[in-house]
Order: C-alpha cells, then sequence, then structure tokens
C-alpha cells in the first residue's frame, strides 16, 4: 500500500498506475510586474466596467480583447430579469469581436469586475461556460489566447492559453469528422 497525498487515499500499486494528474501553470503578478500589453489590456477592462449593467448581482464584470489587428473590443455583463439569461463580460467581449472581425485572432483577454458593496481586491475567473467558449476561438483560430485576471485590486493572474483554464475540453475534434 502507498499513501497518496493529493487523494489522501492508500492505494495499491496497480492503482496507483492507473491515477493520472494534471500540472497546470500559470503566473501570479502583481500590477507593477505587468508588462505594456497586458497592463494595458486590464486597464481597458477596467475603464468599460462603468457600462456593465448588473442591477441584480451588483457585481460588475469587463473584458477587454485585443486582436491580432490591435483592435480592443470591450465587453461586460448584461443581466435579465429573467436570471438564467445574464450573459456574462467574457462571452459579451468575445461574441462583439467575433462579430466585428470574424478573421482575427484573439491575442489576449483582460478580466476585471468592481462591485459597490465590498471591495473586489481577488482575481476573477471566467466561469466554466466562458471556458468553454474561449476554447472554441481557440481552436477555431489556432491561437492561443493569453487570460489575464485581476479584481478591481490585488494580484492578477495569467494563463498563457485558455486551455490550461479547461484542462480536458470538448472541443470539435471530438466530434465525428
Ligand atoms: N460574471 C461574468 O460576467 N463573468 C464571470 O466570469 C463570472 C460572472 C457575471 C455574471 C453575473 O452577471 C454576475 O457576474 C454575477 O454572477
Amino acid at each position: 500500500m502507498i499513501y497518496n497525498f493529493h487523494t489522501n487515499l492508500k492505494m495499491s500499486k496497480s492503482e496507483l498506475s492507473r491515477h493520472r494528474s494534471l500540472h497546470i501553470q500559470y503566473q501570479e503578478l502583481s500590477t507593477e510586474d505587468l508588462d505594456s500589453m497586458d497592463l494595458s489590456l486590464l486597464t481597458h477592462a477596467k475603464k468599460a466596467v462603468r457600462s456593465a449593467y448588473a442591477p441584480y448581482s451588483m457585481f460588475a464584470v469587463s473584458a477587454a480583447v485585443l486582436l491580432e489587428n490591435g483592435q480592443t473590443i470591450l465587453g461586460t455583463n448584461q443581466e435579465n430579469a429573467s436570471y438564467s439569461l445574464c450573459l456574462c463580460a467574457e462571452r459579451s467581449a468575445l461574441a462583439s469581436a467575433a462579430a466585428q472581425y470574424p478573421d482575427q485572432k484573439i491575442k489576449a483577454i483582460a478580466v476585471t469586475a468592481y462591485s459597490s458593496r465590498r471591495p473586489i481586491d481577488h482575481p476573477i475567473t471566467p466561469c466554466g461556460a466562458c471556458r468553454q467558449v474561449l476554447r472554441e476561438y481557440e481552436q477555431r483560430h489556432k491561437h492561443p489566447i493569453r487570460v489575464i485576471m485581476q479584481g478591481a485590486s490585488g494580484p492578477v493572474l495569467i494563463f498563457e492559453d485558455s486551455a490550461s483554464l479547461l484542462p480536458l475540453s470538448f472541443t470539435r475534434k471530438d466530434l465525428p469528422e
């Protein structure tokens, strides 16, 4: 028997040989350490947070998408009295970018949030649905999308691609030809 520290379980050698683990790499930086591209995209997102429509959650989220042609496209969360129709900032920005510039690769997306109720000092990470949509654009353009995340203040997380945010993701490659 071998004790597995990750699962807190005792396992036989054969059980252990069937186990896989995933290693996800990302960076945690402070605002001062950001390079100019990341800082500029995050600043765009922070300025746009005021355009969020979030009267129900009072949690304003904003996303800035950087395209290969240098254009920055903004999106904010758009809520609805029928709660399940609320649209996240990331999907709002991605759809807008894809509608205006369908052939442009997406280089990066910065995500931030603001709440009048309490300071948001931790990074805001895309929800599961937004991660799936990010993966779609990554596959569509065969180009990694850098994901930069921060609250209104506090540490910044950076993932080099959205695949790292959604390991073992379902993509078009899973569908029959
Ligand atoms: N929200 C986003 O816009 N992006 C995220 O990544 C997480 C959540 C929005 C949806 C809803 O309008 C509000 O935040 C509270 O969940």
